[in-house]
């Protein structure tokens, strides 16, 4: 019999739709949209990911992007997401996507945004996985591009339920994106942000005052500062963790030494998700078994953290309460 933290059933909320692109579906859209990949074989790729720090991740992400061009690429892309994470039992995602990555090379914001939600549609109709998109802003781009690219896909608002700030962390402070994201705000866009992944917890202090943020993700650096730690744990913001990328992106030696179980101790709403799984190792299940097995997690905190990765959702009411009756039923 597979173990609880396999069978229980999952919440995703940190997820780049882009990190989620295989060697195989690379090589494959690279043949279909005539691409030229500077590696030899799916193998010679998959070698290539072995990062020092985010940067080194971020260069081979963003190359890998390249090969997504139409509508039907994004389609495809998300699809495969689903279809895999089923599998995991995930039963709501909330997917980011970096328009900025596509527009700047001449994909149209429509061709991104509605391959996307397409997938999302499908995902509901056929595997009962609800979902939402969130637009996230490239920090290592400025504000003002982020304000262009919001006003942008306006005309697609109906496809995403918010905004958020991803790409290089250390030198791109939040306060740079306060216009992009009090214009998110009032168009009733919920808002969030990395933070506290490489940089420090004054990049979480930033995310929650200069972008009023709902959600950190990340956010493990936090420990650093009690006072900021207080501060989380009263106004109960979410943090969302993803194990295997920190050890992949070298934030944490191994995965025995995160701090995860240290989160959940401080009162904080720690949940797990995978962020870039076929670049880091692993998606849901395997994030959940190998922090059970690395840290030793009982099978109430693996509860726990379900729990919290629905509460900390953007879900209704209604669907959370439905995800919540699922998790009730698992044992
Ligand atoms: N873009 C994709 N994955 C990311 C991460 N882990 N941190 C920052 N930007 C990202
Ligand atoms: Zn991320």
């Amino acid at each position: 019999m597979t173990s609880f933290a396999a069978r229980m059933p999952k919440v995703e909320l940190h997820l780049h739709i882009e990190g989620t692109l295989e060697p195989e579906l690379m090589f494959e859209l690279a043949a279909r949209n005539g691409v030229t990949l500077p590696y030899a074989s799916v193998e010679a790729l998959r070698a290539a990911y072995d990062f020092g720090n985010l940067q080194d991740f971020l260069d081979l992400y963003y190359q890998g992007a390249a090969v997504l061009l139409k509508e039907q690429d994004f389609f495809d892309l998300a699809w495969a997401y689903f279809s895999r994470v089923h599998q995991d039992n995930v039963e709501h995602a909330e997917l980011f996507f970096d328009p900025q990555t596509h527009t700047e090379r001449g994909v149209a914001m429509g061709t991104v945004i509605e391959g996307l939600a397409a997938a999302c549609t499908k995902a509901h109709e056929e595997l009962g996985i609800s979902s939402a998109l969130i637009l996230c802003f490239l920090r290592h781009l400025d504000g003002a591009a982020a304000v262009k690219t919001l006003t942008d896909a306006m005309p697609f608002r109906e496809h995403f339920i918010g905004v958020g700030l991803d790409s290089a962390e250390v030198g791109n402070p939040p306060e740079g994106f306060r216009d992009a994201f009090e214009l998110a705000g009032a168009e009733g866009l919920h808002r969030v942000a990395h933070a506290g992944e490489e940089g420090p917890p004054a990049y979480i202090w930033g995310a929650l005052d200069a972008l009023h943020v709902e959600r950190v993700d990340h956010g493990v650096r936090c420990l650093e500062d009690e006072a900021l730690v207080a501060r989380l744990s009263r106004e109960r913001i979410p943090l969302t963790v993803c194990p295997l990328s920190n050890v992949k992106l070298r934030v944490f030696d191994t995965l025995a030494d995160h701090n995860l179980t240290a989160l959940l101790e401080a009162g904080l709403c720690a949940t797990v998700n995978s962020d870039d799984p076929a670049y880091f190792g692993g998606y849901m299940n395997d994030n959940f078994v190998q922090c059970q097995q690395a840290l030793g997690l009982s099978d109430a905190q693996l509860r726990l953290l379900a729990d919290n990765a629905i509460a900390a959702s953007f879900a209704s009411e209604a669907r959370k309460a439905e995800l919540r009756a699922s998790l009730a039923s698992v044992r």
